[in-house]
């Protein structure tokens, strides 16, 4: 049997510490009568079976054809390769040129059924990640079906230990859930045919002193994007079991001889720096190997997208007056959003159809796309290539495309119905849709969106005894097409969405290097989200746009200021209307424009940490500092005005502690010692949601 000892620091040798002690436990199944006291229940594993003493939730559970579930998986042999184990179809950590991975395969053969499972482990140099997952490969003559394949699982010792997830909805995506693990299974997940803003598929766990600057964490992410769930198990013996992975509901592979399942890929992070420890490994990593090598560190135009300034009321003298003024205000790219195609005007129609809309855009695109090279900016448009509206060209010609369950009548949502991408011709449609468009329409962006979850997941052309693999075929048929796309158009920047951050996760972001992380932009619940986003994804993957005072959504006036300085604290773009400006506000976006490109380097490429949370604190700071750590900044949002309370002292404990700083605008100096250690006091600014913006800078 394979048994897991530890994961942790780094150690240079093991020589077996904590080995459980063999004590005898009633009811606990011995695993063989050579050694009563060996039993399942009591070991921490790599994996688990069912049925064979192991009473916490399985990893792996295959039916074989006499219906049970059984099996005993022996331990055969182990393979280390000098590559990183790429799983076929899936988005997952990219091999670099340097080729520092190393995977290590250990593989088990249940010798009754045939079941092999291969048990994946890679590492990468200078990274304090695991990169885990399975692969069930049946070796018989009859078939199985894999009923649970979990991605990874962890038994761990340790007592003391409390739980991090995000839960969220639209427009309230990312909020920290954190409590202690209790006696019995908590679990988090998705069954709504996508990763989800209610629980994205993160765990973290770390003990009751971990904070955001010091302590343990060992933290799980999935790279998916569809049903998938995490589950923590404290047993009685207060063991913890944390397992990840595609969630068991609806799930159900069948295998036949000599076919393959492969898992998507959980990271496991370690770090004993706290949540920004865990914070810097996530975004190192995922800048160094999960975003597309072509834009993981390429800076990002400035955008100006047209949804909060035109909703579907888009035209195209409309859309040239705009380009024109974007272009004289700094933006460096013009998005066109929904409501350009068929007859869209509002969401009830023409999903499907990618057509230009003739009668707001009588000729084309294309004196969109010429304005804007004459005016040296770029042009972008928004797809939602997974939908179709009942009311489409589409729907007339192709009644067996979309998600249903045969006489039933499949639910809408938001007008719309999901179109079933098992089928290769859906599929292909997809694909061909976009590339005629894009080869007419050379765009620079395209924002790909998703605006409903699902219902009636069910393919007409799936076998009855498949039924359970649509959603992970569906899973399997998006990432073919974002692949086929993504390669044959390398040079075009793709943005995930789904209302907002609705499917913001590692897997989309394989094809995608930047996401729309909420519909809400007002910049005092952005301060949340974005915080919360940061967890796991670095600044240039979170798109935030400045938007309009009094918000649409929120009806808050946030000032200016804090709109912009949480906006540029991201992947930072506006969207609101530059066509009615006052000529006060004209100058504050051609200011913001310009300092946003002389700090765009510190802000894209730097280290972002956070320093306050706005989940348990009345203020919320984060700073973003340079590698070499003589530049950084810090935004201070006030978001709630404490009368009387004292200057709040903010410890900076990411600059470097030999180097003096000078602070930019009171020109007053203070030693890296001083700034970790002491802290800066921060003046309680009174008025609504002001921000604060310290810039240091090293003192030569
Ligand atoms: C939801 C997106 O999040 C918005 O930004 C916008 O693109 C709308 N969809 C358009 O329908």
């Amino acid at each position: 049997m394979l048994l897991h000892r530890y994961w942790g620091k780094n150690l240079h040798n093991y020589y077996g510490a904590n080995c459980v002690q063999p004590v005898k436990r009633t009811f606990a199944a011995p695993y063989n009568q050579q050694n009563p006291l060996f039993s399942l229940e009591i070991e921490s594993q790599e994996f688990s079976f069912p049925h064979q003493g192991d009473y916490r939730e399985p990893s792996v559970s295959v039916r074989q054809q006499n219906g049970c579930t059984i099996g005993r998986m022996k331990y055969q042999y182990y393979e280390i390769t000098d590559t990183l184990h790429i799983p076929e179809g899936l988005p997952h950590i990219r091999e670099t040129e340097q080729k520092t991975a190393k995977t290590l395969a250990i593989h088990f053969l249940d010798t009754i059924s045939n079941v092999k499972l291969i048990l994946y482990y890679s590492i990468v140099e200078d990274s304090a990640v695991i990169i885990r997952s399975a692969q069930i490969c049946n070796q018989g003559s009859q078939p199985v079906w894999v009923e649970r394949a979990m991605s990874a699982l962890v038994d761990t010792t340790y007592q003391k230990q409390q739980l991090i997830t995000f839960y969220g909805t639209h427009q309230k995506e990312f909020q920290l859930n954190r409590q202690d693990i209790k006696h019995g299974i908590f679990s988090v997940g998705s069954t709504r045919g996508a990763s989800s803003p209610q629980y994205p598929p993160f765990a973290a766990i770390c003990t009751p002193e971990t904070t955001e600057h010091s302590g343990e964490v060992h933290a799980f992410q999935l790279i998916y994007s569809g049903n998938h769930c995490v589950s923590v198990e404290r047993n009685q013996y207060n063991h913890l079991r944390i397992a990840m992975g595609i969630h068991t509901e609806d799930f159900c592979w069948k295998l036949l001889p000599n076919e393959t399942f492969q898992t998507p890929q959980a990271i496991l992070i370690y770090s004993n720096e706290g949540l920004n420890g865990m914070s810097q490994e996530f975004h190192k990593l995922y800048i160094e190997r999960l975003f597309s090598p072509q834009w993981a560190k390429k800076k990002r135009p400035i955008l100006l997208n047209s949804w909060e300034m035109c909703y579907f009321d888009v035209s195209e003298q409309r859309m040239l007056n705009v380009i024109q003024q974007a272009a004289k205000l700094g933006f460096e790219l013009v998005v066109l959003d929904d409501g350009w195609f068929g007859h869209r005007n509002n969401s009830k129609s023409s999903l499907g159809d990618w057509t230009v809309n003739a009668e707001k855009f009588p000729n084309g695109l294309t004196p969109l796309l010429k304005c804007a090279e004459e005016n040296g900016i770029q042009f972008g448009i928004w797809f939602e290539p997974e939908m179709i509206s009942p009311d489409s060209v589409l729907m007339e010609t192709h009644t067996d495309w979309h998600m249903q369950i045969n006489d039933y009548t499949p639910l809408l949502g938001r007008n719309q119905l999901v179109l079933d991408l098992t089928q290769q011709k859906v599929q292909n449609y997809i694909i061909e849709t976009l590339s005629d468009f894009i080869k007419k329409y050379p765009v620079s962006y395209i924002k790909w969106d998703m605006n409903r979850h699902m219902t009636d997941p069910n393919s007409l052309y799936l076998s009855e005894d498949s039924k359970e693999e649509f959603f992970h075929r569906y899973m399997l048929g998006l990432y073919r097409i974002l692949q086929e796309l993504t390669m044959q158009f390398p040079d075009i920047l793709f943005e995930n969405c789904s209302s907002g951050g609705g499917r913001f996760d590692a897997g989309m972001s394989f094809y995608m290097p930047q996401t729309w992380c909420s519909d809400n932009t007002d910049a005092l619940d952005r301060q949340i989200i974005q915080y919360g986003a940061s967890y796991v994804f670095p600044p240039s993957a979170i798109t935030a746009h400045v938007s309009a005072a009094p918000n649409h959504q929120t009806g808050r006036n946030i000032p200016f200021a804090t709109r912009a300085a949480v906006a540029s604290s991201a992947n930072m773009g506006y969207e609101l209307n530059i066509l009615e400006l006052s000529s006060e506000e004209k100058e504050q976006i051609i200011t913001h424009l310009s300092e946003y490109k002389q700090k765009r380097e510190l802000l894209f490429y730097g280290e972002f940490y956070r320093l306050c949370s706005p989940f348990t604190d009345n203020n919320c700071a984060w700073m973003i500092i340079n590698q070499e750590k003589t530049y950084a900044i810090i935004y201070y949002f006030i978001r709630e005005y404490a009368v009387s309370a004292l200057s709040y002292i903010l410890k900076i404990p990411y600059v470097d502690y030999q180097k003096v700083y000078v602070e930019k605008n009171t020109g007053r100096s203070f030693t890296g010692e001083e700034l970790i250690y002491v802290g800066i006091s921060i003046s309680t600014l009174k008025g609504d949601f002001p921000v604060i913006v310290l810039e240091f800078n090293e003192k030569k």
